[in-house]
């Protein structure tokens, strides 16, 4: 019975997806004065932009709508942009990736990196972690989304004075960014379950961990409409759900780089914090201001690491520190066998998009080592196949033990 109501609940939730089907991706190098031709599709109907470079050099990905194909490629043809097709259909790739997650055994076992993890198994394996490391691991929710979800911080001490300095880790902002939940919690694994080799990471810093931070949206992404983005919460207009959670933080809030109309993706939410995820985490940051001395939020694609600031593109005085840590953190990856990670303030190295996080970790909370994280620079763009997540969470791992071993010397 439990067995019919399950794959009755699944039916419904899989008929009522979102199809891609005829969708490609097609990737531009354009110059600057291409790029500004390239803008007036952005947010139109059939146009999604998976990334928006400013620096010129970097590449721009496009999904284009069936409908709209043709005329855009004439568009191109016209302004002579030079393109090629990433995803000739990028339903195929949605649905390989599927069929590979239905494949996965849910049998309990060993978590492993070759699959992404529902947020009930999230929690779940957080609460398998609580039992089995109490004197490591204590669990906090920091209050619940718009859908009513249990928003976890796992607390990551080896004990001490309770005044050691701390490390905010957060993944999943943004919905579809799957490989930022998954990185969150390859580092929760290594910090709990292999803390015999990791003790140095731990025996002077705590670590906070939210690997889900959009725990609605994050489920929408796989239930619904795997590009999905943004929260899910209700919007002046009906038929357009969501705000952009990374637009939503109350420093320099829609100054620039987001948007007022609900049905973008940028939407930056009627008011500062208007979503109850962002208050979440501002509340749970500001109670622990004092002991966090670095931020770090994890998003895809790009292989960016990214300091702030977010709405202007003057530099904060620190920037050098933050800079050269930076760089450090990518060393380890390149040697780790990864890419090296561009490096810069997100407004010069990326574009010029207020109220993110991390800008507010830094320009409100006080925490002066705030970064994001644009993990991974695949061709794959947001789907990440599941067989690359291992060797993705490994490297970088190297990269946030740079991290930890500089909050550990330094404060
Ligand atoms: N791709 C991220 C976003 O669009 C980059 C955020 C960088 N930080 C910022 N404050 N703009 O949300
Ligand atoms: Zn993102």
């Amino acid at each position: 019975m439990r067995l019919l109501l399950l794959a009755a609940v699944l039916g419904i939730a899989l008929a009522a997806r979102v199809s891609y089907d005829g969708h490609k991706v097609l990737r531009v190098n354009p110059t600057d004065d291409q790029l500004a031709l390239l803008m007036q599709f952005k947010n139109r109907p059939g146009f999604s932009f998976r990334n928006e470079p400013r620096r010129t050099g970097a590449n721009l990905d496009i999904m284009v709508s069936p409908e709209q194909h043709a005329a855009f490629l004439s568009f191109l043809k016209e302004k002579n942009i030079g393109f090629h097709v990433l995803f000739d259909n990028i339903q195929t790739l949605i649905e390989a990736e599927d069929r590979r997650q239905r494949s996965m055994s849910k049998v309990p076992r060993a978590i492993s990196f070759d699959q992404y993890y529902r947020y009930d198994e999230i929690n779940s394996y957080l609460e398998e972690l609580a039992a089995k490391y109490p004197n490591l691991v204590t669990l906090e929710s920091i209050g619940k989304s718009y859908e009513g979800r249990d928003m976890v911080v796992i607390k990551i001490s080896s004990g001490g004075s309770g005044t050691r300095p701390a490390i905010l880790i957060d993944g999943g902002i943004h919905a579809r960014e799957w490989i930022a939940p998954a990185t969150a919690l390859y580092v929760i694994y290594q910090l709990v379950e292999n803390n015999a080799a990791n003790s140095a990471l731990t025996d002077a810093v705590d670590w906070y961990i939210l690997p889900v931070l959009n725990p609605d949206g994050y489920e929408y992404s796989h239930t619904a409409d795997r590009m999905w983005r943004k929260t899910v919460s209700v919007t002046p207009i009906s038929g357009c759900p969501g705000v952009d959670g990374n637009r939503n933080f109350g420093f320099h809030w829609n100054e620039v780089g987001a948007s007022d109309y609900p049905c973008y993706e940028d939407y930056a939410g009627e008011v500062a914090f208007s979503e109850i995820e962002a208050r979440n985490l501002r509340d749970f940051a500001l109670a622990n201001k004092e002991q966090i001395k670095l931020y770090l939020t994890f998003h895809s694609y790009g292989g960016y690491l990214l300091y702030p600031w977010g709405y202007t593109s003057e530099l904060p005085p620190d920037w050098h520190t933050l800079q050269e840590l930076a760089a450090d953190a990518s060393l380890a990856h390149v040697n780790a066998g990864g890419n090296p990670f561009i490096i810069g303030s997100s407004t010069n190295a990326l574009y010029a998009a207020a109220g993110g996080s991390d800008d507010y970790m830094k320009g409100v909370a006080g925490i002066e080592l705030s970064y994001t994280a644009e993990l991974t620079n695949t061709y794959y763009g947001f789907q990440l196949p599941a067989e690359l997540i291992n060797e993705t969470v490994t490297r970088f791992f190297e990269s946030v033990r740079v991290f930890g071993r500089y909050v550990k010397e330094n404060f």
